[in-house]
């Protein structure tokens, strides 16, 4: 990351690495684009491509401001599934330098409470260097 200014190139690389690293199901970002999330660079199947303010995990932590960890998606009202093999989830938001959230982090595991404190704790840091 060091050096380096467009944030797309570093989304897509930081998706590679979080991805090829812990053999994630789906592992992504999406961008915030006026009342809506737009699919970013990401690794894994086909995904959704536009997810409304407050909608599904990633609207709902774009719009708390905070991390969501879902360790069972069928137990979250409003979960949207891009994929059936999705079974547990993570969002991160993604803070520009106005304290806005600019973009969030959604990382999919095909097993159950593959997320804990810690993958939020870390995962905040990590996406600091966006
Ligand atoms: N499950 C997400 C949608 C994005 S896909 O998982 C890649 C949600 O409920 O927001």
């Amino acid at each position: 990351m060091e050096g380096e200014t467009d944030v797309i190139a570093k989304m897509a690389n930081m998706a590679s690495v979080l991805h090829e690293t812990f053999g994630f199901w789906w592992t992504g970002f999406y961008r915030v684009a006026g009342e809506e999330l737009i699919l970013g660079p990401f690794q894994g199947p086909v995904a959704c491509m536009h997810i409304p303010y407050a909608k599904g995990v990633c609207g709902t932590a774009w719009a708390r401001k905070e991390s969501v960890v879902v360790p069972d998606v069928e137990q979250f009202p409003g979960h949207i599934a891009c994929s059936s093999a999705s079974r547990s989830e993570i969002v991160v938001p993604v803070f520009g330098p106005d304290g806005v959230v600019a973009a969030v982090l959604d990382i999919d595991s095909d097993r159950l409470a593959t997320f804990d404190e810690e993958d939020r704790t870390w995962l905040e840091r990590i996406v600091r260097y966006l």
